[in-house]
């Protein structure tokens, strides 16, 4: 049990990598609180886990991270690991792209990743292993048409965590940012399932030849969160199956 006597809190967490993260967080011993959108069928992701609380708040209000961080030391007293998962993609070239599309989609993958951070600092520095995992991109390094609002968001990412890792270290925090490459999940599978020569142009992009799955991202995340990842901070974990290799 590599979480043994863990709290964490898990953004995003009704789907995709949010989900399989939190349901590896419990069995590896977690107690974890679940975020996600009302109505985002949460309650699936407590399911033969019993030690997920779930909590239904945007992580876009100006007052989620709060009650968020209140809501774990409620229910667990404690705090040690941070999962900021949640996010958006939006798909507009920057000539075409309305204000509203660049401020939500830097609200919900940038702003609220800071929030919930800075809320969350003085419960971490009370952990014996605090821990923050953002959830960024390999966007947040490359790019493509259309992505600028969601590259720009995910590099802000990157930056953030590496000065929290830095500011944080001396309270032996960690802070490291995951990039995940094509993964099938509730952001891709819509495009996937209608256009199978787009999945198969991905997966065969790869140096695995396959597209990834969530729990390759949530095994990328229980390494940062456990003590195996007690040496490791500022780092942004690529795993992507060789997506970005190529230039
Ligand atoms: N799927 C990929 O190929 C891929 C690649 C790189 C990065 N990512 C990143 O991985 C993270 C998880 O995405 P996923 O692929 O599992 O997608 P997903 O759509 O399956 O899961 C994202 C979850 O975030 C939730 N969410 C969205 N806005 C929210 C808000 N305002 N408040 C609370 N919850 C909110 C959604 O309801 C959903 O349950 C995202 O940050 C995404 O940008 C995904």
């Amino acid at each position: 049990m590599r979480l043994q006597d863990r709290v964490a809190i898990v953004t995003g967490a009704a789907s995709g990598i949010g989900r399989a993260s939190a349901q590896l967080f419990a069995e590896e011993g977690a107690r974890v609180l679940a975020v996600d959108l009302p109505g985002k069928k949460l309650a699936q992701v407590h399911e033969n886990h019993s030690t997920i609380t779930c909590l239904e708040k945007s992580v876009g209000d100006a007052d989620a991270a709060q009650m968020i961080v209140d809501e774990a030391i409620k229910h667990f007293g404690q705090l040690d690991i941070v999962m900021n998962n949640a996010g958006v993609a939006a798909n507009a070239l920057v000539e075409e792209m309305s204000q509203e599309v660049w401020d939500r989609t830097m609200n919900v993958n940038l702003t609220a990743q800071f929030r919930l951070c800075q809320r969350a600092i003085a419960h971490l520095k009370k952990s014996k292993a605090g821990r923050i995992i953002n959830v960024a991109s390999v966007m947040a390094e490359g790019t493509d048409y259309g992505l600028a609002a969601y590259c720009a968001s995910k590099a802000g990412v990157a930056g953030l965590t590496r000065t929290l890792a830095l500011e944080l270290g001396k309270f032996g925090i960690t802070a490291n940012y995951l990039e995940p490459g094509a993964i099938r999940t509730g952001m891709t599978s819509g495009l996937w399932d209608a256009r199978p020569d787009v999945a198969d142009i991905w997966a065969k992009k790869s140096a695995l030849r396959r597209l990834g799955q969530p729990i390759d991202l949530a095994r990328g995340a229980l390494f940062l969160a456990s003590d195996d990842g007690g040496f490791v901070t500022g780092h942004g974990l690529v795993v992507d199956g060789g997506l970005m290799l190529r230039v």
